[in-house]
């Protein structure tokens, strides 16, 4: 099977993009236990275990629990020899109870030896170590940060998503770590959710997409090649929509809507041969997901056919008894997990996993079939990365730290997802691209921060350590510097991250008469997880204050927004004059920005999510259309300016009515109509005219970007299939119906029947 989108120039010539999946089914062979001399190994060995052995195995604890003032090596021995632990993960914390970036060299020092360690022990079976490299290498000093998945999302570009995957990949084997826990690909759809940025966005399609690239980036070298590492799609299934917006806290999500829109993702990330699965924290419709049989079992490994490793989240089987109740002791709570379908428990502090599941099994209250096929499973993807022919650090994998080439990569996709909002008219020209004749006085407590710009997982878990991030890495103030000239910048800015004083707006008003335009830098420092939980969607006061009094001074007002989930701001909209959103666009965002305000790269990034414009109006774009009625936005998902203008001149398709079961070619002529060269992001979307399932008013069924100079034309055919128009029917089941369906693409539309 191939995906195709083509484009062809108005001169005839063709270009085809064209992802092979024939690498992705021969990757998925490995991976998914169809290999008969890879599965003949794991048996063989499997067979030769004692139940502690296999046990060990299962168990997964925190480098921290290692660390006192220094590494407890004894103790480590001890874990590893003694009780055969399987996998060690994470960073230890410092004494302020932050977890540590460590050096490359401290990383090679530490695999080694645990892998020495395990070598001591009876079946020298090596240890597993996964650790976190969510836009790049989270603990890894000076590695590189690429923008955050939500900023990624916006550049709608596969290719950028999986060049940054692979340099990630080569920055974790540098480490001498062969899993990273990535990518999300939950569906990111309550904007109030702490780990909003950790995702891909609201639209389902979008996520499978950019979750598939990633997966491809991560494994398809080949999991015994050093450039390689094992991913891990997470965290299955429901975890971004807490009914309360609070990480962590119950999801009530009707299965024909998990179905609809939050398994698809896993789906495509299972066929694109992910190794491994992290299970979500929280529950669903009152079962906490690490204790439902029917999702891990029934339906990730049965019905999804996924033979790869099942990893808890962080604690979640203590946390069955702790925080969910719904076992009475922890002996039960790891029965619960284990016969559901947990493979590797991410204790990750002690043994009571270890010892409480050997009692379990003892007792014939969890078979031993459990524990073999998640000894299989854990054993399958340690064969595959290579580790018992070699676990230590390879020699020249330190090469594949810090390339120069990397910066570039985390550049163009930083330029490629700054998304422009706004962009008034002043005078009779658009306020944006500045010229950079220009004085621009900076302002706002983002000008100075480099956490503001990453965001979580950033050198430490939070990201909020200004300390930690490199010092080469520009601000946006120094970015501005940099491409203004440094006596054109006033800046009025905090180092790092404060709130708004009063003194900072007395500071804007004195110096607004020496510029010509006002930098605003407004958004959210960095949080991670439960600690970013919020109880207003709104801008804080303090920055909404600030921006009230930069419009006052009647100078023209950019606003840059640097968050990581969409913060309300209709209170100021109005009055300033540029807007462009930036999310959480990594070590290279200032950059990138400062080359968007200059004109030097024209904004293409298109929103990928709804941008609210109310606290009681959260809604996606894909609702049905008898809710689609309030969709009252600040800005609709897909949105996105530029500094030239883009129409779709034309939209057909090649039929008028479809055989189901035939391919649909849908051509589009898209011409770069206005003065600048620039790229476009095109989203296409189906809308099912009539169904048994009150149908959404769209649905995102392809994208693609396309660069256009002024004046160009260009043509774009689009493939689609019955995948395009199947939902989710009420008795579970994917379904077609015949009927009208309507193609959507910039303002045109074209219709077809479809046959069945
Ligand atoms: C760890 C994180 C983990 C978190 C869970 C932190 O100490 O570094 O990896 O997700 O604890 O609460
Ligand atoms: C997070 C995971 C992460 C794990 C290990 C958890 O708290 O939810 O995303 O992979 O910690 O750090």
């Amino acid at each position: 099977m191939k995906k195709h989108i083509l484009v062809t120039t108005l001169a005839g010539l063709v270009l085809v993009f064209a992802f092979s999946c024939q690498d992705i089914s021969s990757h998925r062979k490995k991976t998914q236990g169809t290999d008969p001399a890879l599965e003949k190994k794991v048996s063989a060995l499997v067979s030769r275990m004692t139940l502690e052995e296999k046990v060990g195995q299962m168990t997964q604890i925190t480098l921290d629990k290692f660390y006192k003032e220094t590494l407890d090596t004894a103790l480590l021995h001890e874990y590893i020899v003694k009780y055969g632990l399987g996998s060690v993960l994470n960073s230890h914390h410092d004494k302020s109870g932050m977890t540590v970036a460590l050096s490359m060299q401290e990383w090679r020092a530490l695999q080694t030896r645990i892998q020495k360690y395990a070598r001591e022990t009876r079946l020298k079976i090596p240890v597993l170590y996964g650790i976190d490299a969510i836009h790049g290498v989270t603990y890894l000093k000076g590695a590189t940060l690429f923008p955050q998945n939500i900023a990624l999302a916006a550049a709608r570009d596969p290719s950028v998503v999986h060049a940054a995957a692979k340099i990630t990949a080569k920055e974790v084997r540098a480490c001498g770590i062969r899993w990273n826990f990535d990518p999300v690909v939950g569906v990111g759809r309550q904007p109030l959710w702490s780990r909003f940025e950790e995702t891909f966005g609201e639209d389902p399609y979008l996520v499978g997409e950019l979750g598939e690239a990633v997966i491809r980036g991560y494994e398809e070298d080949g999991l015994d090649k050093p450039t390689a590492v094992a991913s891990c799609m997470k965290h299955y299934l429901g975890y971004p929509v807490p009914l309360t917006g609070k990480d962590r806290t119950p999801a009530y999500i009707p299965e024909i809507v998990l179905r609809q829109i939050f398994l698809p993702p896993y789906k495509k990330a299972v066929e694109a041969g992910a190794s491994t699965v992290m299970i979500n924290s929280g529950s669903i419709n009152g079962i906490p997901v690490h204790a439902s049989r029917y999702l891990i079992t029934d339906v990730l490994k049965e019905e999804l056919g996924f033979t790869g490793l099942v990893v808890t989240d962080w604690q979640d089987i203590i946390y069955l008894r702790d925080q969910h109740h719904v076992a009475k002791d922890n002996k039960e709570a790891v029965m619960m997990a284990v016969n559901a379908g947990i493979d590797m428990s991410m204790v990750p502090y002690d043994l009571s996993f270890y010892h409480d599941l050997i009692a379990l099994v003892r007792e014939g209250k969890v078979p031993m079939s459990r524990i073999d096929d998640a000894v299989t499973r854990i054993l399958r993807v340690k064969y595959r990365l290579g580790l018992f022919d070699n676990p230590f650090p390879e020699k020249g994998t330190e090469d594949y730290y810090e390339k120069p080439g990397y910066k570039e990569v985390a550049l163009q996709a930083a330029r490629e997802a700054v998304t422009l909002l706004k962009n008034d008219t002043l005078q009779g020209n658009p306020v944006l691209p500045l010229s950079n004749k220009m004085r621009l006085l900076v302002a706002g407590p983002g000008a100075n921060s480099r956490a503001m710009l990453n965001g979580s997982w950033s050198y430490s878990w939070q990201g909020k350590d200004e300390s930690l991030y490199p010092a080469e890495v520009p601000t946006i103030r120094q970015a501005l510097e940099e491409k203004f000239g440094k006596n054109k910048v006033i800046n009025i800015a905090p180092d790092g991250f404060q709130n708004v004083s009063p003194q900072q707006v007395s500071m804007l008003r004195k110096y607004a008469p020496q510029a010509d335009a006002i930098i605003l830098c407004l958004g959210e420092n960095s949080y991670a997880e439960s600690p970013g939980s919020i109880d207003d969607l709104t801008l804080p006061e303090d920055q909404l204050l600030l921006a009230e009094a930069a419009a006052k001074t009647g100078k023209p007002v950019i606003l840059i927004l640097t968050e990581g989930r969409p913060r309300i701001i209709n209170r100021i909209v109005p009055s300033m004059n540029g807007i462009l959103l930036a999310y959480r666009p990594g070590n290279m965002g200032a950059p990138a920005l400062a080359e968007v305000l200059e004109g030097e790269v024209n904004p293409s990034g298109r929103l990928p999510y709804t941008y609210p414009r109310y606290t009681g109006n959260l809604m996606t774009y894909d609702m049905p259309v008898r809710a689609a009625q309030y969709y009252r936005p600040q800005w609709p998902f897909g949105f996105g300016l530029s500094y030239t203008t883009f129409r779709v001149t034309s939209l057909k398709a090649d039929k008028d009515t479809l055989q189901s079961g035939d391919t649909l070619l849908v051509t589009a002529v898209v011409k770069n109509s206005g003065p600048r060269d620039g790229a476009v992001a095109l989203d296409l979307f189906v809308r099912d005219m009539t169904a048994t399932v009150a149908p959404p008013m769209r649905k995102l069924r392809k994208f693609t970007r396309l660069a256009l100079k002024s004046g160009e034309t260009k043509k774009v055919t689009f493939a689609l299939t019955d995948e395009d128009w199947t939902f989710i029917d009420p008795s579970l089941k994917p379904r077609i119906e015949a009927g009208k369906m309507r193609v959507l693409l910039g303002n045109k539309e074209v219709e077809f029947f479809l046959k069945k």
